[in-house]
């Protein structure tokens, strides 16, 4: 098991561990108890994650108090899934002296976190990520949230984990295309933070494939380290936690634009492309960089085209609503090498001429 420590400087002066290992959930339930002195705990997870037999595992023969989301996935990550959260921890008779555990992917993690920051005002959650999108980002820098019936996110709170428990055996009975999607924002990470990393991926990506426990660890590792540490440098997303968003200006826009028929990380792919033929027309890259990503997303069997079907002016005009638009102009994170983001005077995401976006959006 390999341990590391997350600060939250400004929001709190505390940190939280980070527990990476293989085949442990079996066992977790004790040092949950162990590390946590609430009396009260209660489980938030969703209908495949007890299907799959993780719920069990984790539990044992004891009868742990949980809410069960389903349909599982983002339809359900509403304010009424909230709702029932809260009630059913008052039913269950918790107080404000209650522990949350969600075991899932970021949907359950980003619903049972949001509960957690508003139960009685606050209660500490840790989070047991079960999907490559949550070992890798989701459960890492406290973002919390639900959906409205108009955007995603639209309530949500900064409520950082007390720990986080990774078993990256779990992810044995995750389906092929969220597994291989997910690892899409790896790669994000090895292109905006750590060439060494990418290099890992690059030779490993079999073993990565074929969810080789050993190696797995290690990508969560590395993955853990990046966000952690980007997210220790500014926890609000007040300048380089925009640096996480690198593809996703492009990616979000493909994303909606495909009536989100494109899993989030498959349109990250297509965003990241984006971003890597602007960098080529701005002179921040070579061919051979783009060649390399290209050869790693159609590994991984992700697209690496925009799929035809989707008009370049609807793209556009999703893209002016993406958070990082200032003045109706879409802003970009961009990278000068694998590892290095380019930044101008201070801005991790930078403004890129509209002509050349479209140029861009042409080629793609
Ligand atoms: N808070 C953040 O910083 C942050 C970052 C990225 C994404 N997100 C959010 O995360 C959500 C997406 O998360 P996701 O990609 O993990 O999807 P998800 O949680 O919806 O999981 C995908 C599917 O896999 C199932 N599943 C999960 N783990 C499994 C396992 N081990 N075995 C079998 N099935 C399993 C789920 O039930 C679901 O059907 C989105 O709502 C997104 O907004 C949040
Ligand atoms: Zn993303």
């Amino acid at each position: 098991m390999t341990e590391l420590e997350i600060k939250i400087p400004i929001t709190e002066q505390r940190s939280y561990p980070i527990k990476i290992g293989a085949e442990f959930l079996g066992s977790l339930w004790t040092q949950i108890e162990n590390d946590f002195n609430q009396p009260g705990k209660f489980i938030v997870t969703d209908e495949n994650l007890v299907s799959a037999g993780h719920l069990q595992k984790l539990t044992g023969k004891k009868d742990i108090p949980s809410f069960v989301i389903a349909p599982a996935g983002e339809t359900s990550k509403t304010f009424d899934t909230v709702i029932s959260i809260v009630e059913a921890m008052e039913k269950a008779r918790l107080g404000r002296d209650s522990l949350i555990v969600a075991l899932g992917g970021g949907t359950v993690g980003d619903i049972a976190g949001f509960a957690a920051s508003i139960f009685k005002r606050g209660v500490p959650v840790v989070h047991i990520p079960t999907t490559t999108v949550a070992q890798a980002d989701s459960s890492i820098g406290g973002k919390t949230g639900v959906d409205s019936s108009i955007s995603k996110n639209a309530f949500g709170t900064f409520w950082n984990p007390s720990a986080i428990y990774i078993d990256v055996t779990t992810l044995t009975t995750l389906d092929d295309r969220q597994f291989r999607a997910g690892l899409v924002e790896s790669v994000k990470h090895a292109l905006i933070a750590d060439s060494q990393y990418f290099d890992f991926l690059e030779s490993n990506l079999d073993a990565i494939l074929s969810r080789k426990p050993d190696v797995l660890e290690k990508m969560a590792l590395y993955n853990c380290k990046i966000k952690g540490g980007v997210v220790e440098a500014d926890p609000t997303e007040k300048n380089q936690r925009k640096m996480l968003n690198y593809g996703h200006t492009i990616g979000h826009a493909v994303e909606a634009a495909s009536g989100f028929e494109l899993l989030h990380g498959e349109a990250v792919a297509i965003g990241i492309i984006a971003a890597g033929l602007i960098e080529l027309e701005m002179g921040l890259s070579k061919p051979e960089r783009l060649d390399k990503i290209r050869r790693i997303f159609k590994k991984l069997g992700v697209p690496v085209k925009l799929p035809s079907n989707l008009a370049e002016n609807t793209l556009i005009d999703l893209m002016k609503h993406d958070k990082k638009t200032v003045g109706k102009r879409p802003r970009f994170v961009l990278i000068s090498d694998i590892g290095r983001v380019h930044h101008q005077n201070g801005q991790w995401a930078v403004e890129v001429a509209p002509d050349l976006v479209k140029k861009v959006l042409h080629k793609l």
